[in-house]
């Protein structure tokens, strides 16, 4: 069976755009490749963080991944700061990777503007440990958004690089885009991504937000005046992104929902998704509330912990072998 890793920060509540375009299609892959799912803790501190809410943070992701259906017996769900490999192998690729092709990341350039206080190194050397991270477990597949493409084809240079270097033992990735639908849209501007950093809450929906918040939010997105119910991502981007949503919840085709809504108007359409995602969060916060208050989520993660350290450890042993870090082992 291939291998699949996925990494998300546990900064901000994730948003139903990260759940449409992430988190549910981790639960339906679980069957069909060996899951490493895991919250990047250290990549979030290359920016500052206040350390309690980091900890709130990192523990609702945890109960965020498994009201989402990712299955503990299935799947490996761990924090990467438990799992000491992947700072060690991370230094391994910061040192083969140029300051260079570093500086040369968008999001770095994004993210370095955004400081006031100095630009924290980490910010730099990010990329090579989101390498480490997908190699230590001989990924195959990542999949990630558009933001993450540039990070991925440095990875995939940094696995040649040192293949080519020291020896043939890292497994080099591909990158998966999520399906078509994908990539759900801010409600009052659907031109632009949903992002659970926008400063206008009314632009997007959080898996937290309390459900009949986010009804109103529904039935408050920006439309079109034509009054037709139709997926017209160029023309009509709104109604477009809404029928996405209703069709990812609910699990109705795009051209079913079409024919359903044909002739009603967009306050009837607004109306019923408003009610699909209403409960939709009601029932995935009960989920949600019963792991995050439980020891369960504990034992789950501590369990997500040893497999991580055990399936990462031989990889990360190779890769010192193969720089000459440590001593020959003795027989
Ligand atoms: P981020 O919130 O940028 O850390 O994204 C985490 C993952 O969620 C990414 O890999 C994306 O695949 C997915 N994602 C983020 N925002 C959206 C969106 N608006 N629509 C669909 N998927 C998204
Ligand atoms: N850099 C990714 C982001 O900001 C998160 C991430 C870290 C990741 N390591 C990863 C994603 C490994 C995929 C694979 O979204």
């Amino acid at each position: 069976m291939e291998t699949l890793f996925s990494g998300i920060q546990p900064s901000g509540i994730p948003t139903l755009g990260n759940y449409i375009g992430a988190l549910k299609q981790f639960s339906e892959v679980q069957d069909d490749y060996n899951c490493f799912f895991c919250i990047v803790d250290q990549h979030a501190i290359t920016v500052p963080q206040d350390r309690l809410k980091l900890r709130e943070r990192t523990r609702q992701l945890a109960a965020i991944y498994l009201a989402s259906g990712i299955d503990p017996e299935k799947s490996t769900l761990f924090i990467q700061s438990e799992v000491p490999a992947h700072v060690q192998a991370g230094w391994m690729l910061t040192t083969i990777s140029s300051v260079g092709e570093l500086e040369r990341m968008t999001q770095f350039k994004d993210k370095s503007q955004k400081q006031t206080e100095g630009i924290p190194a980490g910010l730099l050397t990010y990329p090579p440990l989101m390498a480490a991270d997908i190699v230590l477990y001989n990924t195959n597949i990542v999949p990630v958004g558009e933001d993450q493409k540039q990070h991925l084809e440095l990875t995939r240079n940094l696995v040649d690089r040192f293949n080519s270097r020291y020896n043939d033992i890292l497994i080099k990735p591909e990158v998966r885009m999520p399906k078509i639908g994908g990539r759900v849209m801010s409600l009052q501007d659907p031109t632009k991504k949903m992002s659970k950093s926008d400063d206008n809450a009314k632009n997007f929906i959080s898996l937290l937000d309390n459900p009949n918040t986010a009804a109103k939010k529904i039935r408050s997105a920006v439309t079109d005046s034509d009054g037709i119910i139709k997926y017209d991502k160029d023309n009509k981007p709104g109604i477009s992104n809404l029928l996405s949503i209703y069709s990812s919840l609910t699990d109705e085709s795009i051209a079913d929902l079409e024919v359903r809504y044909e002739g009603e108007g967009y306050g009837k359409f607004k109306g019923d998704l408003a009610e699909v995602v209403k409960q939709f969060l009601t029932d995935f916060q009960e989920r949600y509330e019963s792991y995050y208050h439980s020891e369960k989520l504990d034992d789950i993660l501590d369990l997500g912990r040893d497999k991580a350290i055990k399936a990462s450890a031989r990889t990360l042993e190779k890769m010192e072998r193969a720089m000459g870090l440590g001593r020959k082992r003795r027989k």
